[in-house]
This record gives C-alpha cells, sequence and structure tokens, in this order.
C-alpha cells in the first residue's frame, strides 16, 4: 500500500458535522505539484475547508492542498464540514480516492480505509423465530383454500391453451419451470396444466385450481394469466424424481387490490446492462407487478439513443476520464459508460410485455438534466443565465431553460421518439427537484416571465411542462411527473401524479383533483438502509427501511373506504435509485427481499396482510429465491 486516507468524523450534531481527512503518502518518493480527488454524496461547506481549497462537482471533490510537496512518508491533514445529517453507514464515506500529479499526467490509487463514523456501532435487529410456511405464496392470494392431496406433473404433462390470451403467460410458465426446475413440459403428453378463457373476470385477475384433474387456470385478460403462473410457479414442490414436479391441491380466487402495481430502476446514476434489466423485470412478474418504471436520463448520464440526437449518448452517455462529465458515485480513474440503443429497448419492452408489464419510460425535465447540457451546450445552454443554485446532489449547471428556442426543439424530437418507440400510454417526465434560485438571473427567463405575467420560477417550470404535456396528448400519450408536476400550477389534471415525498402530499394532489401513484421513500426507496448496522450499504435520508417497515406500509390509513378520493389512488411503486448499487449483488441485496414485502401492500387486501404470516411464508420462499441465485438480505441469521 503506497497511499491511504483516513476520514473521522471529529464532531457531529444534527445538522452540522465536522471530519478530519488524513493522507498518508506511504511511498518512497515524494508527492509534487499534486492534488487529493475523492467522491463523497454529501456538500463539503466550501468555507469549512482547512490546509487547502475544495471543489465540487456533485460526488466528486478535487483538493489542492496548501503545501505542494507532500514528502515520502509524511502526511496531509485537512478538515471539512457538512450541514446536513450525520453520516451513519460506511458507505456514507468516501467511496473513491486518487492522487493526481502533474494535472493528471500521474496518477496514484489511493486505499480508501472506513469512515470512522461517531456514533456506536448497533447491532443487526433480528426478525422474530418463525416456522417456515410449506404454502409460501407471495403475495399472498386474496382467497385460498387448501385441500388434502398433490397433483403430480410429470414428463408426460402438456400444457393446453383455450385461450389465446394465454400463449404469452404459458410460454413464461414453460421458461420458468424450466430455469429454476429444470422441469419440461411434453408437447404430446396429457392435458395437465390447462389455460381457460372466462370472460367474466376483470383485467389482472385468476382463478386456479390444483386437483386430481391437475392444474386449471382461468383468466379474462393475458396478465391475469401470468399471475396465475406466477402464482403456480411459487406452488410447486420439487420430488425425488427427475422431471417430476407436485403441486398442492388449492383453489384461489385472486384478483390485484391496486390496478397499479410497479417498480422504478435508476439507470442513469449506474447503466445496468440489459440483461440486469430484464432479470429485474422477471423477478417483478413473479411478483406481479405490473408496470415497469424505466428511468434512463440524469444528471449523470443519458441512457437512451435518441436518433435526432447522437450526443446525448456518445457524450452524455460516458462519464469520468477524459469525457465531458465528472467521475460521479463510485470510481475516479476509469470511464463509466452505457445506453441502450433503440434495439435493444424494443427487445426490452416486448420482453416486458411477454411478462404482463408495461415499461413506462422517464425522460427528466427540467431539473436533472446535467448530461443533456453537457451534450447539447449549443442547443440547450443559456449562456446568459448569471443564476446561482445548487441542486440537491450539489450540481449548478443541471436545469434546462424554458426561455430557449433549443429546448422546445430538443423537447419536440426527444418526446416524438420517447412516443414511438414505447407502446405505453405514460409517459414520465420527471420534473422533480428543481432547485431555488433557478433562472432569476436570465434575462431570457425574467422576459418570459414578464410576457406572461409570471411571478415566480414555479410558473415558468409549469410553463415549460404544459408544453411538454401537450406534446405528449398530440403524440397520443397521458404525461406522468414526480408530483412537483404540478408546481406552478400549469398542467391538467390529466397529468398523473407519482408521489413521492409522503402520503400527506399524494392526498394533496388528489384532493386537486389528479389520478396519483403512491411510492412514498418513507416506505418504497429500496436504495435506503435495511438497519443502523454501519456496515448496512444505503442511504437514510428518509428514512431506514428494514423488512417490518416495508411489510407494514399500508397506505390510506386515514382516508374511509367511501372516500371518493381512494378512486384517484391508482396504485404503489417502489424505486431502486442507484447512486450506490454498482453491480448485480448489491441489486439484489438492496431490492430483496423487501420486494416480496411491497408487492403484497399493492396486490393482497389489508385484511389478509400479517406480518408474522408474511415472515412464515417468507421463511418457506427463500429456497425459491435460492433457486434463481438471488443474493438477498438474509431476513434472518440467528435461526
Ligand atoms: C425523487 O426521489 N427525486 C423522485
Amino acid at each position: 500500500m503506497s497511499y491511504r486516507v483516513d476520514l473521522t468524523v471529529l464532531s457531529e450534531q444534527k445538522q452540522y458535522c465536522r471530519f478530519g481527512v488524513t493522507l498518508h503518502n506511504l511511498s518512497d518518493q515524494d508527492l509534487l505539484d499534486w492534488k487529493l480527488q475523492f467522491i463523497i454524496d454529501r456538500y463539503i461547506l466550501p468555507d469549512s475547508f482547512t490546509n487547502g481549497a475544495i471543489k465540487q462537482v456533485g460526488s466528486f471533490c478535487c483538493v489542492t492542498p496548501d503545501i505542494d510537496v507532500l514528502a515520502a512518508n509524511a502526511h496531509y491533514y485537512c478538515e471539512f464540514s457538512i450541514n446536513t445529517a450525520p453520516l451513519r453507514y460506511h458507505t456514507d464515506g468516501f467511496k473513491d480516492a486518487l492522487i493526481v500529479e502533474q494535472n493528471g499526467a500521474i496518477k496514484h490509487s489511493v486505499v480508501v480505509t472506513p469512515i470512522a463514523l461517531a456514533s456506536p456501532y448497533r447491532e443487526r435487529t433480528e426478525l422474530p423465530v418463525v416456522e417456515a410456511d410449506r404454502l409460501a405464496l407471495i403475495p399472498k392470494p386474496n382467497q385460498i383454500t387448501t385441500q388434502n392431496g398433490r397433483y403430480l406433473l410429470s414428463p408426460n404433462s402438456q400444457i393446453t391453451l383455450q385461450s389465446t390470451r394465454a400463449e404469452k403467460a404459458a410460454t413464461w410458465l414453460q421458461v420458468e419451470l424450466e430455469s429454476i426446475y429444470q422441469f419440461k413440459t411434453n408437447p404430446i403428453g396429457h392435458s395437465e396444466i390447462l389455460f381457460r378463457n372466462n370472460p367474466t373476470l376483470d383485467e389482472g385477475e385468476y382463478n386456479l385450481t390444483v386437483s386430481a384433474q391437475g392444474v386449471r387456470i382461468e383468466s379474462g385478460s393475458a396478465s391475469g394469466f401470468v399471475h396465475a403462473c406466477a402464482t403456480l410457479l411459487q406452488l410447486v414442490e420439487v420430488t425425488e424424481q427427475a422431471n417430476t414436479l407436485q403441486v398442492p391441491y388449492v383453489e384461489i380466487s385472486d384478483t390485484p387490490r391496486f390496478r397499479y402495481r410497479g417498480m422504478m430502476l435508476d439507470c442513469a446514476r449506474h447503466f445496468h446492462p440489459v440483461e440486469r434489466v430484464k432479470r429485474l423485470i422477471n423477478h417483478l412478474a413473479h411478483y406481479k407487478f405490473n408496470h415497469f418504471h424505466w428511468h434512463l436520463t440524469d444528471d449523470e448520464g443519458w441512457r437512451i439513443e435518441i436518433k435526432a440526437f447522437p450526443e446525448l449518448t456518445d457524450i452524455g452517455a460516458k462519464r469520468g476520464v477524459g469525457t465531458a462529465l465528472e467521475p460521479q458515485f463510485s470510481t475516479l480513474d476509469d470511464v463509466h459508460q452505457g445506453f441502450y440503443s433503440q434495439q435493444e429497448i424494443r427487445d426490452v419492452i416486448s420482453y416486458a410485455e411477454e411478462r404482463g408489464i408495461t415499461v413506462i419510460p422517464e425522460i427528466d425535465i427540467p431539473g436533472h438534466c446535467r448530461a443533456a447540457l453537457k451534450s447539447l451546450p449549443e442547443l440547450l445552454q443559456d449562456q446568459d443565465d448569471q443564476s446561482h443554485y445548487r441542486s440537491i446532489q450539489h450540481y449548478n449547471d443541471n436545469v434546462l431553460s424554458p426561455a430557449l428556442a433549443g429546448t422546445y426543439e430538443f423537447l419536440d424530437k426527444v418526446l416524438k421518439e420517447v412516443a414511438e418507440l414505447f407502446p405505453s400510454p405514460w409517459v414520465h417526465i420527471g420534473a422533480d427537484e428543481v432547485p431555488d434560485g433557478v433562472w432569476v438571473n436570465s434575462p431570457k427567463c425574467q422576459a418570459l416571465m414578464a410576457e406572461h405575467g409570471y411571478h415566480s420560477a414555479k410558473e415558468l417550470q409549469g410553463h415549460l411542462l404544459r408544453y411538454a404535456e401537450k406534446s405528449l396528448q398530440k403524440l397520443g400519450k397521458r404525461m406522468v411527473g414526480w408530483e412537483e408536476a404540478q408546481h406552478g400550477n400549469k398542467v391538467s389534471k390529466d397529468t398523473i401524479i407519482y408521489s413521492w415525498l409522503s402520503e400527506e402530499a399524494a392526498l394533496n394532489c388528489a384532493n386537486q383533483g389528479f389520478d396519483v401513484i403512491l411510492q412514498p421513500a418513507q416506505f418504497t426507496y429500496l436504495d435506503m438502509t435495511q438497519d443502523y448496522s454501519p456496515d448496512e450499504p444505503g442511504v437514510d435520508w428518509a428514512s431506514t427501511i428494514p423488512l417490518e417497515t416495508a411489510y407494514r406500509y399500508e397506505p390510506l390509513i386515514e382516508v374511509p373506504d367511501s372516500d371518493p378520493l381512494r378512486k384517484r389512488i391508482l396504485g404503489i411503486q417502489c424505486a431502486l435509485w442507484c447512486e450506490i448499487v454498482t453491480h448485480q449483488q448489491r441489486m439484489d441485496y438492496m431490492i430483496f427481499p423487501r420486494l416480496t414485502a411491497l408487492a403484497e401492500a399493492c396486490w393482497t387486501n389489508k385484511p389478509q396482510r400479517e406480518w408474522f404470516d408474511y415472515l412464515s411464508r417468507l421463511k418457506g420462499h427463500l429456497a425459491l429465491l435460492d433457486r434463481q441465485n438471488i443474493k438477498y438480505r438474509q431476513p434472518w441469521t440467528n435461526q
């Protein structure tokens, strides 16, 4: 080890903490004309910095020390403060560090020691001991009767379709039976898994009967057949014999509690290859989700091919060494890159459709647009704008201007391609977290405000979003956005609000007449940590979300069943933001098993939901996760 950096908490208050940084030169060479780079998610107060100066762009920090030479075997020390909540986890500390000499001509990697936290170590909270349930169905079906006996699926078992709507579900069932259980159905065997049309059943609803006559699945919708297959895949039990499975006798009549059941994946902060995206979509089908919200653009990366603007991916899909965007979140000395071609996107959409899942694209505007602004500076940057602002992720240059013709050209072309590519009737346009202070010192924005008699930046934002809404309507799409989409009071009630701040905010939007999807960060954000142990990966700005908290998420408790407001709540969505999600194993760890808990909030009626009952089913269900090689967070380490 030649270079090492230690980060230590020196003092800790609720909204003000001080840190010490020691860089050790353990090599036998002096460092000359050097700088220290590191990655940390928190905003460092520039005036609090000692022994040098710091420049921060997002999570990327570069320290110019007040000494030119760091002698061999000597160390450099500096301090800084933040005015946000204390750091609790090792993933809150430096993610990477690098020494650069002579303007980057020479680089030295630096070993980062885990942050020395102020708070005492807290043991992981253990879950209560439960017996594993043999009927380990998640989400729990809304009506289930069990009988004694088991039906044997053998090498002679055949799938029979009496409904064309069941074709895709039946194919999916075969694929999954083979990949999870190495079980193959026989195209010329007996008719033992029968798919039958039942037009009296609502969208998503299904009946599943297993008896001595075999497996009978009934639905009136393609999605209902998929949900039935998801249940069947959880019912089957392996036997000693090869290519033979058994299924307990049951009668299930099941229908979703909420018609919208979604998950959002952020592919901008870290790019997730197509295979990883599909893997997640497949898991979503197993838990009866029906929407995949694809967060495709953000400050740190533009991930969707737009033929009208190849720069968006040529430039905006790369960050790190030698690119237009600084390294962020994970590593300093490489290039993080990736985007989805339109062909790959079509492939993902049809993969999802085969599993009853609609893919909703998100193009996040007008904030969170740094990658686009850096890719198309001539079109999108307002050169006369002298406004000073800092976004929640510490950028001062990430917002589109509502007063530039280029912004509208950009929107027209991007939305047109997106609308053509995605069959989803909805397109998500973000609208979250436009920072205070934007546009105030832009002569063009001020002129636009005067022209329309606007009084606040929020109205300017509304102006732009109203344009996006109308454009999407012309393209045959309904606009959906985060709850800030209604700021400035310009978009119509046709826009659907994804509420992430709190249930109160959601109900407020519903009261105004918007349809709403519930995605409260305090329960549904899977990038939140799962416990207080410092080794838990994740963040905790909204809350820490242990499995029990995720399970106990019960929406609309305060809203009476008879309240018409309920009709405006279309469903529930969970989300994985990916600042810290760099690889498959981390993704699995953050998602599982909490996704199974949230699936139940989406699907299962309140009277059927009970924490201990869920735990028993989860315990019985873990074997199925293992079979799929899902690297879930072990719910029990004590049993
Ligand atoms: C969000 O978490 N900014 C929607």
